[in-house]
């Protein structure tokens, strides 16, 4: 089973009630969240108070993916603005195994993200203790970037530590999803699909869910 997540970062934020029943509609099992700070990576984003609205539009669980300099200063308002996930990156954590567990201890799943230069064997200290992993297929920052081709044997071997050592465990990725690179991400192991451009850009969000979902059944 394949879940897709449309990214809001690039829907149109001028009419976010409507493209989220558009997803919603057509299939969309989670709504992607992205909070960028412009410190961690170059742009700004979303934050509490946008996700508070977006909790009253839908009741699709909110995946928050914190692309923010210390997080761990923002998690319960991030919760109480209704993440039902909450992803950290691995580059913003010191005290990873606290972060993760002080998100665990309010209620919400707990992702771990890796860029694309992090090595996911960092992660084999705390992997028995996430929810999810998420593995960047693009530098995050930006909606449609261009997808980094190695990531798909990257994704194979996390997907290889998962099983390994917390097989229930969901395997994200993010960056440059569409028709093309899903079945090469589905076959090497990702179970969650964040999708921005591809969905809210194509002009057709149920088809582009559609065909997503088409794309990660295997042949
Ligand atoms: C990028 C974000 C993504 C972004 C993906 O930093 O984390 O969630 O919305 O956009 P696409 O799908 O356009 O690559
Ligand atoms: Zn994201």
């Amino acid at each position: 089973m394949v879940l897709v997540a449309p990214s809001l970062l690039s829907a149109d934020f001028g009419d976010l009630k409507g493209q989220i029943a558009q997803a919603e509609q057509a299939g969309a099992d989670w709504i992607h969240l992205d909070v960028m700070d412009g410190h961690f990576v170059p742009n700004f984003t979303i934050g509490p108070p946008v996700i508070r609205s977006v909790r009253k539009l839908t009741k699709l669980p909110l995946d928050a993916h914190l692309m923010i300099e210390e997080p761990d200063r923002y998690l319960e308002v991030f919760r109480e603005a209704g993440a039902d996930s909450i992803t950290v990156h691995f580059e913003t954590c010191p005290h990873l195994h606290r972060t993760v567990h002080k998100i665990k201890s309010l209620g919400a799943r707990v992702g771990v993200c890796i860029n694309p230069a992090t090595p996911e064997t960092f992660l084999s200290e705390i992997i028995k203790d996430v929810d999810m992993v998420l593995v960047m297929t693009v530098n995050p920052g930006f909606g449609g970037q261009s997808f980094i081709p190695s990531s798909i044997e990257k994704i194979r071997r996390t997907a290889a530590m998962i099983r390994e050592s917390n097989p229930q465990a969901l395997l994200e990725v993010d960056g440059g999803i569409d028709e093309t690179t899903t079945p090469s991400v589905v076959g090497a192991g990702a179970n969650v699909l964040v999708s921005g451009s591809y969905i809210f850009g194509s002009g057709n969000i149920p088809r582009a869910i559609a065909t997503l979902r088409a794309k990660s059944r295997p042949v």
